[in-house]
Protein backbone atom coordinates (compact mmCIF):
# COMPACT_ATOMS: atom_id res chain seq x y z
CA UNK A 1 0.00 0.00 0.00
CA UNK A 2 3.03 2.18 -1.14
CA UNK A 3 4.35 3.68 -4.22
CA UNK A 4 6.23 6.93 -5.32
CA UNK A 5 5.38 8.06 -8.65
CA UNK A 6 6.85 11.46 -10.23
CA UNK A 7 5.77 13.75 -13.01
CA UNK A 8 6.76 16.87 -14.66
CA UNK A 9 5.57 19.79 -15.43
CA UNK A 10 3.78 21.15 -18.49
CA UNK A 11 2.68 24.60 -20.18
CA UNK A 12 0.09 25.54 -22.30
CA UNK A 13 0.76 26.55 -25.33
CA UNK A 14 -2.95 27.09 -25.95
CA UNK A 15 -4.64 28.39 -23.19
CA UNK A 16 -6.88 26.32 -20.49
CA UNK A 17 -9.09 28.92 -18.68
CA UNK A 18 -12.91 28.39 -17.63
CA UNK A 19 -14.87 25.44 -16.54
CA UNK A 20 -18.21 24.18 -17.52
CA UNK A 21 -18.32 22.14 -14.26
CA UNK A 22 -16.61 23.06 -11.19
CA UNK A 23 -17.54 19.66 -9.21
CA UNK A 24 -16.30 17.41 -11.66
CA UNK A 25 -13.21 20.26 -12.62
CA UNK A 26 -14.59 19.88 -16.41
CA UNK A 27 -13.04 22.60 -19.04
CA UNK A 28 -15.13 24.62 -20.92
CA UNK A 29 -12.01 24.56 -23.63
CA UNK A 30 -9.75 22.18 -24.83
CA UNK A 31 -5.99 23.03 -24.26
CA UNK A 32 -2.49 22.14 -25.50
CA UNK A 33 0.48 21.68 -23.97
CA UNK A 34 4.31 20.89 -23.51
CA UNK A 35 5.44 18.45 -20.93
CA UNK A 36 9.08 19.79 -19.34
CA UNK A 37 11.93 17.59 -18.47
CA UNK A 38 13.49 19.41 -16.25
CA UNK A 39 10.64 20.44 -13.38
CA UNK A 40 8.94 17.86 -11.52
CA UNK A 41 7.29 16.72 -8.40
CA UNK A 42 8.29 13.09 -7.02
CA UNK A 43 5.35 11.79 -4.57
CA UNK A 44 5.49 8.86 -1.90
CA UNK A 45 1.96 7.60 -0.81
CA UNK A 46 1.44 5.25 1.74
CA UNK A 47 -2.06 4.29 3.57
CA UNK A 48 -2.41 2.42 6.29
CA UNK A 49 -4.85 1.25 8.85
CA UNK A 50 -2.87 3.03 11.52
CA UNK A 51 -3.07 6.41 10.11
CA UNK A 52 -6.01 8.50 11.64
CA UNK A 53 -5.80 11.55 9.20
CA UNK A 54 -4.28 12.16 5.90
CA UNK A 55 -1.69 13.64 6.20
CA UNK A 56 0.81 15.98 3.63
CA UNK A 57 4.51 16.63 3.54
CA UNK A 58 5.42 19.05 0.40
CA UNK A 59 9.17 19.64 0.84
CA UNK A 60 9.43 18.19 3.66
CA UNK A 61 7.74 21.26 5.26
CA UNK A 62 4.15 19.87 6.99
CA UNK A 63 1.27 22.00 4.68
CA UNK A 64 -1.67 24.11 5.89
CA UNK A 65 -4.71 22.09 6.12
CA UNK A 66 -6.47 24.16 3.34
CA UNK A 67 -4.00 21.92 0.82
CA UNK A 68 -4.30 18.52 3.03
CA UNK A 69 -8.08 19.22 2.67
CA UNK A 70 -8.52 19.58 -0.81
CA UNK A 71 -5.72 16.24 -1.10
CA UNK A 72 -8.47 14.73 1.35
CA UNK A 73 -10.99 15.11 -1.18
CA UNK A 74 -8.75 13.64 -4.41
CA UNK A 75 -7.94 10.38 -2.06
CA UNK A 76 -11.41 10.22 -1.35
CA UNK A 77 -11.92 9.17 -5.19
CA UNK A 78 -9.61 6.78 -4.80
CA UNK A 79 -10.54 4.95 -1.65
CA UNK A 80 -13.96 4.46 -3.57
CA UNK A 81 -12.65 3.51 -5.95
CA UNK A 82 -10.44 0.63 -4.25
CA UNK A 83 -12.38 0.24 -1.40
CA UNK A 84 -9.54 0.88 0.62
CA UNK A 85 -10.82 2.62 3.90
CA UNK A 86 -7.86 3.75 5.27
CA UNK A 87 -6.08 7.08 5.58
CA UNK A 88 -2.87 8.31 3.66
CA UNK A 89 0.41 9.97 4.58
CA UNK A 90 1.66 11.84 1.10
CA UNK A 91 5.28 13.12 0.87
CA UNK A 92 5.83 15.42 -2.06
CA UNK A 93 8.91 17.16 -3.19
CA UNK A 94 9.09 19.69 -6.34
CA UNK A 95 13.14 19.60 -7.59
CA UNK A 96 12.61 23.09 -8.28
CA UNK A 97 12.95 25.72 -5.49
CA UNK A 98 10.05 26.23 -3.00
CA UNK A 99 8.58 29.69 -3.32
CA UNK A 100 9.60 30.34 -6.74
CA UNK A 101 5.80 31.13 -7.69
CA UNK A 102 6.27 28.08 -10.39
CA UNK A 103 2.39 26.08 -10.43
CA UNK A 104 2.83 22.68 -9.27
CA UNK A 105 -0.32 21.58 -9.33
CA UNK A 106 -0.12 19.87 -12.85
CA UNK A 107 3.03 17.93 -11.94
CA UNK A 108 1.63 17.33 -8.52
CA UNK A 109 -1.26 15.95 -8.97
CA UNK A 110 -0.25 13.90 -11.93
CA UNK A 111 2.63 12.41 -9.42
CA UNK A 112 -0.03 11.77 -6.61
CA UNK A 113 -2.37 10.11 -8.91
CA UNK A 114 -0.28 7.93 -10.37
CA UNK A 115 0.95 7.16 -7.15
CA UNK A 116 -1.84 6.69 -5.10
CA UNK A 117 -3.59 4.65 -7.61
CA UNK A 118 -0.65 2.39 -7.62
CA UNK A 119 -0.79 1.98 -3.53
CA UNK A 120 -4.65 1.29 -3.74
CA UNK A 121 -4.05 -1.76 -6.10
CA UNK A 122 -5.76 -0.22 -8.95
CA UNK A 123 -4.43 -0.96 -12.48
CA UNK A 124 -5.72 2.31 -14.87
CA UNK A 125 -4.95 3.00 -18.35
CA UNK A 126 -3.42 6.38 -19.10
CA UNK A 127 -7.10 7.65 -20.37
CA UNK A 128 -8.70 6.42 -16.63
CA UNK A 129 -4.99 8.45 -14.89
CA UNK A 130 -5.87 11.31 -16.85
CA UNK A 131 -9.50 11.49 -16.02
CA UNK A 132 -8.59 10.98 -12.18
CA UNK A 133 -5.79 13.70 -12.59
CA UNK A 134 -8.29 16.21 -14.00
CA UNK A 135 -10.42 16.20 -11.26
CA UNK A 136 -7.34 17.60 -8.92
CA UNK A 137 -6.40 20.10 -11.60
CA UNK A 138 -7.02 20.08 -14.77
CA UNK A 139 -4.15 20.85 -15.93
CA UNK A 140 -2.65 17.63 -14.45
CA UNK A 141 -4.48 15.58 -16.75
CA UNK A 142 -1.99 16.81 -19.04
CA UNK A 143 1.21 15.83 -17.24
CA UNK A 144 -0.06 12.50 -17.16
CA UNK A 145 1.98 12.75 -20.75
CA UNK A 146 5.26 13.45 -22.37
CA UNK A 147 6.03 15.73 -25.30
CA UNK A 148 3.16 17.46 -26.91
CA UNK A 149 0.20 16.94 -25.39
CA UNK A 150 -3.86 18.31 -26.17
CA UNK A 151 -6.40 17.97 -23.49
CA UNK A 152 -10.05 17.05 -25.24
CA UNK A 153 -12.40 19.56 -23.49
CA UNK A 154 -15.16 16.30 -24.18
CA UNK A 155 -19.22 16.56 -24.32
CA UNK A 156 -20.46 13.91 -22.01
CA UNK A 157 -21.49 15.08 -18.42
CA UNK A 158 -19.50 12.69 -16.63
CA UNK A 159 -16.60 13.68 -17.64
CA UNK A 160 -15.45 10.19 -19.23
CA UNK A 161 -14.52 12.18 -22.34
CA UNK A 162 -12.44 14.60 -21.08
CA UNK A 163 -8.89 13.26 -20.95
CA UNK A 164 -5.74 14.16 -22.09
CA UNK A 165 -3.73 12.07 -24.98
CA UNK A 166 -0.23 12.54 -26.37
CA UNK A 167 -0.05 14.48 -30.15
CA UNK A 168 3.70 13.49 -30.13
CA UNK A 169 6.08 12.56 -27.69
CA UNK A 170 9.20 14.34 -26.46
CA UNK A 171 11.79 13.61 -28.69
CA UNK A 172 9.70 14.74 -31.86
CA UNK A 173 10.48 18.29 -31.83
CA UNK A 174 13.44 19.45 -29.73
CA UNK A 175 12.41 22.79 -28.45
CA UNK A 176 13.63 24.41 -25.41
CA UNK A 177 11.98 26.77 -22.69
CA UNK A 178 13.51 28.98 -20.64
CA UNK A 179 11.38 29.86 -17.48
CA UNK A 180 11.63 33.52 -16.33
CA UNK A 181 10.87 33.58 -12.45
CA UNK A 182 10.13 37.03 -12.12
CA UNK A 183 8.99 36.73 -8.49
CA UNK A 184 8.78 34.47 -5.58
CA UNK A 185 5.37 35.29 -4.17
CA UNK A 186 2.58 32.82 -4.55
CA UNK A 187 -0.22 33.94 -6.58
CA UNK A 188 -2.96 36.26 -4.94
CA UNK A 189 -5.95 34.57 -7.41
CA UNK A 190 -5.83 31.24 -7.71
CA UNK A 191 -6.57 29.64 -11.42
CA UNK A 192 -9.86 28.02 -10.32
CA UNK A 193 -11.37 31.69 -8.63
CA UNK A 194 -9.72 33.57 -11.55
CA UNK A 195 -11.46 31.55 -13.89
CA UNK A 196 -14.87 31.42 -12.19
CA UNK A 197 -14.39 35.29 -11.76
CA UNK A 198 -14.04 35.34 -15.58
CA UNK A 199 -16.69 32.56 -16.70
CA UNK A 200 -19.38 35.05 -14.51
CA UNK A 201 -18.33 38.95 -15.49
CA UNK A 202 -16.55 39.32 -18.84
CA UNK A 203 -18.27 40.23 -21.41
CA UNK A 204 -15.83 38.62 -23.59
CA UNK A 205 -16.24 35.00 -22.38
CA UNK A 206 -18.69 33.53 -24.60
CA UNK A 207 -16.21 34.53 -27.34
CA UNK A 208 -13.32 32.79 -25.77
CA UNK A 209 -15.32 29.86 -25.52
CA UNK A 210 -16.05 30.21 -29.03
CA UNK A 211 -13.07 30.67 -31.01
CA UNK A 212 -11.46 27.77 -28.98
CA UNK A 213 -11.76 25.13 -31.32
CA UNK A 214 -9.84 26.91 -34.02
CA UNK A 215 -6.78 27.50 -31.70
CA UNK A 216 -6.70 24.08 -31.25
CA UNK A 217 -7.22 22.72 -34.68
CA UNK A 218 -4.50 25.37 -35.95
CA UNK A 219 -2.13 23.95 -33.67
CA UNK A 220 -2.38 20.28 -34.39
CA UNK A 221 -1.28 21.27 -37.43
CA UNK A 222 1.61 23.45 -36.81
CA UNK A 223 2.87 20.59 -34.41
CA UNK A 224 2.19 18.12 -37.30
CA UNK A 225 4.12 20.76 -39.33
CA UNK A 226 6.84 21.70 -37.19
CA UNK A 227 7.17 25.10 -38.55
CA UNK A 228 8.48 27.13 -35.17
CA UNK A 229 7.53 30.56 -36.18
CA UNK A 230 3.48 29.65 -36.63
CA UNK A 231 3.72 27.43 -33.27
CA UNK A 232 5.10 30.38 -31.78
CA UNK A 233 3.23 33.12 -33.28
CA UNK A 234 -0.28 31.03 -31.75
CA UNK A 235 1.06 30.22 -28.17
CA UNK A 236 1.42 34.09 -27.90
CA UNK A 237 -1.91 34.76 -29.20
CA UNK A 238 -3.55 32.35 -26.89
CA UNK A 239 -1.65 33.44 -24.02
CA UNK A 240 -2.19 37.06 -24.90
CA UNK A 241 -5.81 36.57 -25.21
CA UNK A 242 -6.42 34.58 -22.00
CA UNK A 243 -4.80 37.39 -20.57
CA UNK A 244 -6.62 39.76 -21.82
CA UNK A 245 -9.81 37.69 -21.36
CA UNK A 246 -8.59 37.61 -17.51
CA UNK A 247 -8.61 41.22 -17.87
CA UNK A 248 -11.79 42.11 -18.39
CA UNK A 249 -13.06 40.00 -15.53
CA UNK A 250 -14.54 42.17 -12.54
CA UNK A 251 -12.50 42.93 -10.94
CA UNK A 252 -9.84 42.62 -13.50
CA UNK A 253 -7.59 39.85 -13.06
CA UNK A 254 -3.87 41.30 -13.55
CA UNK A 255 -1.44 38.48 -12.99
CA UNK A 256 1.65 40.17 -14.57
CA UNK A 257 4.15 42.54 -13.01
CA UNK A 258 6.70 45.32 -14.50
CA UNK A 259 9.05 43.05 -15.33
CA UNK A 260 6.42 40.30 -17.35
CA UNK A 261 6.17 43.53 -19.40
CA UNK A 262 9.59 44.30 -20.10
CA UNK A 263 10.38 40.02 -20.83
CA UNK A 264 7.40 40.24 -23.21
CA UNK A 265 8.86 43.55 -24.96
CA UNK A 266 12.56 42.10 -24.96
CA UNK A 267 11.41 38.82 -26.73
CA UNK A 268 9.50 41.07 -29.09
CA UNK A 269 13.13 43.73 -29.75
CA UNK A 270 14.65 39.91 -30.13
CA UNK A 271 12.24 39.23 -33.02
CA UNK A 272 13.07 42.28 -34.59
CA UNK A 273 16.36 41.21 -34.61
CA UNK A 274 15.61 38.50 -36.42
CA UNK A 275 16.05 36.29 -33.57
CA UNK A 276 12.93 33.43 -33.30
CA UNK A 277 11.77 33.98 -29.82
CA UNK A 278 8.26 34.09 -28.18
CA UNK A 279 6.92 33.99 -24.64
CA UNK A 280 3.80 32.45 -23.17
CA UNK A 281 2.19 33.27 -19.30
CA UNK A 282 0.10 31.22 -17.01
CA UNK A 283 -1.96 32.27 -13.97
CA UNK A 284 1.01 34.16 -12.32
CA UNK A 285 4.18 36.80 -13.42
CA UNK A 286 6.43 34.07 -14.81
CA UNK A 287 7.09 34.57 -18.46
CA UNK A 288 8.20 30.92 -20.49
CA UNK A 289 9.79 32.15 -23.04
CA UNK A 290 10.41 29.32 -26.14
CA UNK A 291 12.73 28.56 -28.52
CA UNK A 292 15.26 26.20 -30.54
CA UNK A 293 18.37 24.82 -29.60
CA UNK A 294 20.48 27.15 -31.50
CA UNK A 295 19.55 30.27 -30.28
CA UNK A 296 19.25 29.16 -26.42
CA UNK A 297 22.41 30.76 -25.36
CA UNK A 298 21.91 34.26 -27.39
CA UNK A 299 18.52 34.73 -25.70
CA UNK A 300 19.52 33.55 -22.45
CA UNK A 301 22.61 35.91 -22.19
CA UNK A 302 19.72 38.49 -23.38
CA UNK A 303 17.31 38.12 -20.45
CA UNK A 304 19.91 37.86 -17.97
CA UNK A 305 20.38 41.54 -18.56
CA UNK A 306 17.21 42.53 -17.35
CA UNK A 307 17.31 43.73 -13.53
CA UNK A 308 14.25 42.54 -11.93
CA UNK A 309 14.66 38.86 -13.05
CA UNK A 310 15.11 36.39 -9.77
CA UNK A 311 16.09 33.05 -11.98
CA UNK A 312 15.84 31.30 -15.27
CA UNK A 313 15.57 27.77 -15.60
CA UNK A 314 16.22 26.32 -18.99
CA UNK A 315 14.27 23.13 -19.76
CA UNK A 316 13.78 20.95 -22.93
CA UNK A 317 10.94 18.59 -23.13
CA UNK A 318 10.33 15.73 -21.03
CA UNK A 319 7.85 12.56 -20.85
CA UNK A 320 4.81 11.20 -18.79
CA UNK A 321 4.28 10.62 -15.71
CA UNK A 322 5.43 7.30 -14.07
CA UNK A 323 6.44 4.62 -10.95
CA UNK A 324 9.77 5.19 -9.52
CA UNK A 325 11.89 2.81 -7.36
CA UNK A 326 11.92 4.02 -3.85
CA UNK A 327 15.07 3.78 -3.28
CA UNK A 328 15.37 6.83 -5.87
CA UNK A 329 13.77 9.49 -3.05
CA UNK A 330 15.53 11.61 -1.24
CA UNK A 331 13.30 13.52 2.19
CA UNK A 332 14.61 16.85 3.26
CA UNK A 333 12.31 16.22 6.27
O1 LIG B 1 -5.10 23.38 -14.00
P1 LIG B 1 -5.16 24.67 -13.30
O2 LIG B 1 -6.36 24.82 -12.47
O3 LIG B 1 -3.90 24.95 -12.55
O4 LIG B 1 -5.30 25.83 -14.42
C1 LIG B 1 -4.34 26.07 -15.41
C2 LIG B 1 -4.53 27.41 -16.04
C3 LIG B 1 -3.41 27.92 -16.93
O5 LIG B 1 -2.16 27.48 -16.43
C4 LIG B 1 -3.41 29.43 -16.92
C5 LIG B 1 -3.58 27.48 -18.38
C6 LIG B 1 -3.26 26.06 -18.69
O6 LIG B 1 -3.86 25.55 -19.65
O7 LIG B 1 -2.39 25.45 -18.04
Amino acid sequence: MEATATANTNIALIKYWGKRNSDLNLPAVGSISVTLKELYTTTTIQFSPEFKFDSLFLNGQKADQKKIDRISRFLDMIREKSKIPHRAEVKSNNNFPTGAGLASSASGFAALTVAASKAAGLDLSEKELSILARRGSGSAARSIFGGFVEMNVGEKQDGSDSYATQLADENYWPLYLLIVITSEQEKQIGSTQGMNLTAETSPYYHNWVQSSEKDLTKMRKIIQERNFEKLGQLSEYSCLKMHGLAMSANPGIIYWNGTSVEVIHKIRELRQNNILVYFTIDAGPQVKVICEPNNLNIIKEELEKINGIKNIFVTSLGSGAKLIGREKIEYSN
